[in-house]
């Protein structure tokens, strides 16, 4: 049985089709605040299977205990937490309490039950601005807003107690640009307001809700011009969380590892691949540089493929055409 946290949310409920179709038992626990409990109909509708669903915050220690009493878990997937970056510079409180206080009464309960095993979402974003891309895992990570410190600090944490306690298990997946959509059209990523993420952004514009895509930026030093990232679909993503939790069941300690195709694509190549995959104008307008933005993430994603021998299967083209697809079906 494997509890997932955050599991009604966009990477949580791919994952769960992933676990379902591999066979594996489903508890979701998730507060609701950036998900509708829907998507775990879908993720019925696609593998014929149900997760168990208990609406509870991480932060619910109490909650969270119930959840424990009634099921013996062999591994957490921790996916639960806040993630705008705009919004933790502009709430820091808020994010440092939810994401880090989430962890540490999870980490809790999860000692009490004398669960030991727990793969992580950690995020690219480690890495701050001062790395070269490729970015391997060993480098100094920092970060540049406080989602990303959350995310460094609750690095620091799992490793912390990984180190006192030789039994824990801990896999830290550092998570690229996840995109694109399950091939159903059924689960896909549709945020509440204007996106912040490109692709979200992309798809409003080609379903006409937004009249152009404002690109941050044509003056780097990259392919271009714009800003060149890892984009990474999301369903390849989900199986990565497969293949960290089968290498957790043999190796103890902390395993950094990141979940990134090794290709970088420009913003403008992106648009690109995604006019060719929806038939779609999708018009665009140069604009200033995004603060805090780099010119170029990609990974070095050799480590992924020899340990855990995962690596991304899916291209640009498929990333643009499901998210093309969950666009027109649901935006
Ligand atoms: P998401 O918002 O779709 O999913 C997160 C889920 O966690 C949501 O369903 C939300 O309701 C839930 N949640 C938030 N706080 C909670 C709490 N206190 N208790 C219970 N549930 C809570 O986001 P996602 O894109 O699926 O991201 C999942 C994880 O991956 C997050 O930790 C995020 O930081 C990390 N990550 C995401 C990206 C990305 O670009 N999407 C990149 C790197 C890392
Ligand atoms: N971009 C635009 N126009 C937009 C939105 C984005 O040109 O409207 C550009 C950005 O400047 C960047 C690229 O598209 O060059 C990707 O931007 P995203 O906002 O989609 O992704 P980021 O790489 O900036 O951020 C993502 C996650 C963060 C995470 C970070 C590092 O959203 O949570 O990766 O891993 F911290």
């Amino acid at each position: 049985m494997i509890l997932v946290t955050g599991g009604t949310g966009f990477i949580g409920s791919h994952t769960c089709v992933e676990l379902l179709n591999a066979g594996y038992e489903v508890v979701v626990i998730d507060n609701l605040s950036n998900s509708k409990v829907d998507s775990l109909d879908a993720v019925k509708k696609i593998t014929g299977k149900s997760c168990l669903f208990y609406k509870v915050d991480i932060n619910d220690e109490n909650g969270l205990r119930e959840v424990f009493k009634k099921h013996k878990f062999e591994c957490v997937i921790h996916f639960a937490g806040l993630k705008a970056v705009g919004e933790s510079v502009e709430k820091p409180h808020w994010y440092y309490s939810n994401n880090i206080s989430g962890t540490l009464t999870l980490l809790k309960v999860m000692a009490e039950f004398n669960v030991k095993s727990i793969v992580f979402s950690s995020s690219a974003t480690v890495y701050g601005c001062d790395n070269q891309s490729p970015l391997t895992e060993d480098m100094r990570t920092s970060a540049t807003n406080p989602y990303g410190w959350t995310k460094v600090m609750q690095e620091q944490i799992l490793s912390d107690i990984a180190f006192a306690d030789s039994d824990m298990r801990v896999a830290l997946l550092r998570y690229f640009n996840p995109i694109g959509a399950h091939p159903s059209g059924l689960i896909g990523e549709n945020p509440n307001g204007i996106p912040n993420n490109l692709l979200p952004y992309v798809c409003l514009v080609a379903v006409g809700k937004l009249p152009h895509l404002n690109v941050f930026g044509d003056d780097y030093d990259t392919i271009d011009g714009s800003g060149v990232r890892d984009y990474i679909h999301v369903v390849d993503l989900a199986k990565g969380h497969l293949a960290a939790m089968r290498y957790l069941a043999d190796h103890a300690g902390v395993l950094t590892v990141n979940l990134g195709t090794g290709n970088g694509y420009s913003v403008l190549q992106v648009v690109e691949a995604y006019k060719k995959a929806s038939g779609k104008e999708i018009p665009v307008n140069i604009s200033p540089r995004r603060p805090g933005d780099v010119a170029s993430n990609f990974a070095d994603a050799s480590k992924a493929k020899k340990l855990l021998n995962w690596s991304a299967e899916l291209d640009i083209n498929d990333m643009c055409r499901d998210a093309w697809n969950f666009a027109s079906k649901n935006m």
